[in-house]
């Protein structure tokens, strides 16, 4: 596990600084797993992502197998060692499936890398490019909470499928219309949540958009804390959990004691038709957490007036949460590994901007029955 130094450069006060480093977007997400193949199946038969690229042993990757999946502007990337003395082995000795890297576009990987080392980012790896016939890749590296990393990439002088040593894939895919990264959640210790807050906002210039604290996401047992950051633009959304104290164990702590480390809990991925998506991912097996029956009861109630068929949202297990701006509906996976680490969110936009916080309590509680039976409560 990464231990989290405490420099100085990173405490000070939440200020308003410029929009430095310019982030365009995800570029992309690389989890490390056990089995790439395995992996790439999943989410193109479940999650109806088209597989574009390869890259391994037939394309002179001598060291791991990978594959490349998009749906609509997501993309991942999904990776698995050849050997035990892979550091994608190591990783996935340690951590099970997860998230190693969440790279972020920008128009300069040398600047993004100068300006958040600077600031105090730990480097992973130093700006540098990958070439072939397509052109050239650039990229640099920091670390971020536990072993993720954030890649800058710059791939408009790539014509390339992703980078080189990836080939493209000639596959279709039925498409369940997720479009886009909503926000990515990570995870990390307790007392810890302030200092990575600090750190988005003095190494990243990302600035903080909401606060939950504990009496808003609690149930009877549990609590957990978390603040949303946002990029300069608005685009980029990466909440902070940590565990609160309760008198059971937090689904937070749950989450460190497999991962064994801080790391990415759940990825919001957006779909402009909920209903028609979340028909699609109940067809292929996708496993979801469902609030009891009551929780529809009083939705009308709670929420007003929606375009959704009511039963429709009943039927599928969808959540509803109405703000001042509009509302929004989402849908939880179950972890998507055997360790109960990292899950999936469904989530559409009608207007709302925020995370569904009228929904946290009848969410937690149905998450808590998960984690008691997995004796972990
Ligand atoms: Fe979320």
């Amino acid at each position: 596990m990464v231990q989290v130094k405490s420099p100085k450069s990173v405490a000070r006060p939440i200020t308003e600084e410029a929009d430095f480093l310019k982030l365009k977007n995800i570029d992309h997400v690389h989890f490390y797993v056990g089995n790439a193949k395995h992996a790439m199946y999943y989410w193109w038969k479940a999650y109806g992502f088209r597989p574009v690229a390869y890259s391994g042993l037939e394309t002179g990757n001598r060291e791991f197998a990978s594959y490349v999946l998009e749906s609509g502007h997501i993309r991942f990337v999904l990776s698995s060692a050849y050997g035990p003395s892979s550091s994608l082995a190591a990783h996935h000795l340690l951590h099970g499936d997860g998230v190693k890297v969440i790279a972020l576009e920008v128009d300069d990987v040398e600047k993004a890398f100068e300006a958040t080392t600077s600031r105090g980012a730990r480097p992973a790896w130093e700006p540098r490019e990958e070439r072939d016939e397509n052109g050239r890749y650039r990229t640099s590296a920091i670390h971020a909470y536990g072993d993720v990393l954030h890649a800058f990439v710059d791939r408009s002088e790539y014509s390339g499928v992703f980078a080189p040593t990836y080939r493209p894939l000639e596959m279709e895919a039925n498409s369940a219309g997720l479009v886009a990264i909503d926000h990515m959640v990570g995870n990390v210790q307790l007392g810890k949540m302030n200092y990575w807050v600090n750190w988005y906002h003095q190494v990243m210039g990302f600035r903080q958009l909401l606060h939950f604290d504990d009496k808003d996401i609690s149930t009877e047992y549990s609590a957990l804390m978390s603040k949303v950051m946002e990029n300069g633009t608005g685009r980029i959304k990466f909440p902070i959990n940590e565990p609160a104290e309760g008198k059971r164990k937090s689904q937070i702590e749950e989450y460190l004691d497999y991962y064994y480390s801080p790391g990415v809990q759940h990825i919001a991925l957006q779909t402009g038709d909920i209903i028609a998506t979340m028909e699609k991912l109940h067809a292929n097996g996708i496993e979801f957490l469902r609030v009891p029956d009551a929780y529809y009861d009083l939705l009308p109630e709670r929420v007003g007036k929606i375009k959704e068929n009511l039963q429709s949202i009943r039927e599928l297990g969808i959540l509803v949460d109405r703000d001042d701006e509009g509302y929004l509906l989402q849908v939880f996976t179950r972890p998507i590994q055997d360790r109960p680490t990292s899950f999936v969110e469904i989530i559409q936009r009608r207007g709302a901007r925020g995370f569904g916080k009228g929904n946290f309590k009848a969410l937690f509680e149905s998450l808590e029955l998960e984690q008691e039976k997995r004796g972990n409560l």
